[in-house]
């Protein structure tokens, strides 16, 4: 089956991605392309439509990201956003200007409903704004439809050509009809079915991959994250037994969380699923050594040994899984505008095993459909919506040495913080949360006696994309329980503080 497509063609904008999304959300797939991708790439792509994304630049400044012309000569649908409105109408001949100031923000709108684009949509209406040039003169044969007090021209078209402009940013929540207008755009004007579902994206996804292993030997490195985990488990549902997952566990995972990877991989799903307990080996390369980096590298590199021993014990394998997903794959040609992933999981590619090809199940999706992928596929809602984990997991959450002890009281305290967070209904709203015990004693008092005990930091975060973050406003009713819970509960703890920084200046994690 061929599955429609639509191509987010990436002239910088700050909001690429959440333009993809938008349209994955409308049951079309979409694929974010740089503005340096080749004509004949995009010929061949038999995209149903395209879209322009906005950017931060200005259509006359030399600089600027452009695109042929040839690119409004493919017979194909075109919806230019912001900066892409503007570029579509200097390359039809229309006239950009820049105006004195910028209109930012959310605006009243006045659009005109007989246009395809706005069908369904109300008149009088709200939109997401953020410019500084406007098209004054729209380009032969287009119509204005749509303005507001500053901009003259806030949405254009000539439907003949199937092309449509818009100055506002219909992907963005504040502006609440954009919804109706991208499907508008996406079954009105470019045709489209609507068959990217991710019930039939897994079912697709998993005959395919038994088609391309036919009966070749699988071999995954299983972290206990969710991506590693939902691609592991697509390809156990395609070849079964064929597929062989590592687990690597180093003693360095949250309370009860080995466990939890193990009754749920190899018990309920049944996998091939073998655990290595090899705790005493990360913590005698780990004994003495407090400096964070050091840290970091002592544990990516033993974990690769241990995969790399293991996998010479099931002898030759043809594949090697990666739990890749969009985002870190999308190829910017646009400054720094498309993030790439700054951290990768601990280990990287192995070095000493020999394997015909890797296979990357998830490196079409956005973390928010691999969640949905993971649930459609039965694995349960905790392990879904788990948050990131680092790869050197809680040792770079303690402060200086890591040992057994200082664990104990850093993964019960952990578990307590988080299991206050779920209780009081936050959980999805604050992307990342954890404990981290600090280096630092203080004196305290607890009954009569004077204690001289470790100081437990909480953390919060709100975020997107995790390159920068807020710290989150966790409600001090629930910060109070967990304070108090915590020091009755752990023992070695007397004091507690919540971190109030954001990302940058402070990191999410400490270390
Ligand atoms: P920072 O601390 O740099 O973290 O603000 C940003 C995000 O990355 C996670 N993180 C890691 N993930 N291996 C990983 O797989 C690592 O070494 C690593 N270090 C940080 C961190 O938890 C946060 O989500």
């Amino acid at each position: 089956m061929v599955i429609e497509k639509i191509l987010v063609l990436d002239f910088g904008g700050q909001y690429n991605q959440l333009i993809a999304r938008r349209v994955r959300e409308q049951n079309v797939y979409a694929e974010i392309l740089p503005y340096t991708a080749g004509i004949d790439r995009i010929r061949e792509g038999n995209y149903k439509g395209i879209i322009f994304t906005g950017g931060p630049n200005s259509v006359y400044d030399e600089s600027s990201p452009r695109y042929s012309r040839d690119i409004l000569e493919l017979g194909i649908p075109v919806l230019g956003i912001c900066y892409g409105a503007q570029l579509m109408a200097y390359l039809l001949g229309g006239t950009v200007t820049s105006a004195p100031s910028s209109e930012y923000g959310k605006t009243d709108i006045k659009l005109f409903t007989d246009s395809k684009l706005f069908n369904n949509v109300t008149a009088d209406n709200t939109c997401w704004m953020s410019h500084t040039d406007y098209i004054s003169e729209p380009p032969k044969g287009f119509s204005v439809t749509g303005y507001t007090s500053n901009c003259p021209c806030a949405a254009m078209e000539n439907p003949d050509l199937g092309f449509y402009a818009v100055q506002f940013h219909p992907e963005v929540n504040h502006t609440p009809q954009g919804p109706v207008m991208l499907h508008n755009f996406l079954y009105e004007i470019c045709g489209c079915l609507g068959d990217w579902v991710m019930a039939s994206f897994v079912e697709e996804s998993i005959s395919a991959l038994r088609e391309k292993i036919g009966d070749k030997k699988v071999l995954c490195a299983m972290s206990g994250g969710v991506d590693s985990s939902v691609a592991a488990l697509m390809i156990h549902k395609a070849v079964g037994k064929q597929l062989t997952c590592v687990f690597v566990d180093h003693g360095l995972l949250r309370k009860n969380e080995g466990d939890d990877v193990e009754r749920v991989f190899k018990g309920e799903f049944d996998m091939n699923l073998i655990r290595v307990n090899c705790q005493p080996r990360f913590m005698k390369r780990l004994a003495g050594i407090s400096d964070p980096e050091t840290k970091r590298k002592i544990i990516g590199e033993e974990f690769i040994r241990v995969f790399e021993e293991e996998a010479l014990k099931i002898g030759e394998v043809d594949y090697l899984v990666q739990g890749t997903i969009y985002p870190d794959v999308i190829e910017s040609g646009v400054g720094d505008a498309a993030v790439i992933k700054s951290h990768h999981n601990v280990g990287g590619l192995p070095k000493d095993i020999a394997f015909k090809g890797l296979i990357e199940p998830l490196r079409d999706l956005f973390k928010d459909e691999v969640r949905k992928a993971g649930l459609e596929m039965g694995i349960p809602e905790d392990l879904v919506w788990r948050q990131p984990f680092p790869g050197p997991g809680l040792a770079i959450r303690i402060m200086g040495e890591v040992t057994e002890h200082k664990l104990a009281i850093l993964r019960d305290a952990d578990y307590i913080f988080r299991e206050e967070i779920k209780k009081a209904g936050i959980a999805r709203d604050i992307n990342q949360y954890f404990a981290v015990l600090t280096n630092v004693r203080s004196v305290g008092v607890m009954g009569d006696g004077r204690t001289y005990d470790y100081m437990l930091a909480l953390r919060g975060v709100t975020t997107s994309d995790f390159m920068t973050a807020d710290f989150a406003r966790i409600p001090y009713d629930v910060l109070d329980i967990c304070s108090r819970r915590i020091v009755n509960e752990v023992g070695h703890i007397n004091r507690i503080v919540y971190d109030i920084t954001s990302k940058p200046p402070a990191t999410i994690e400490w270390e």
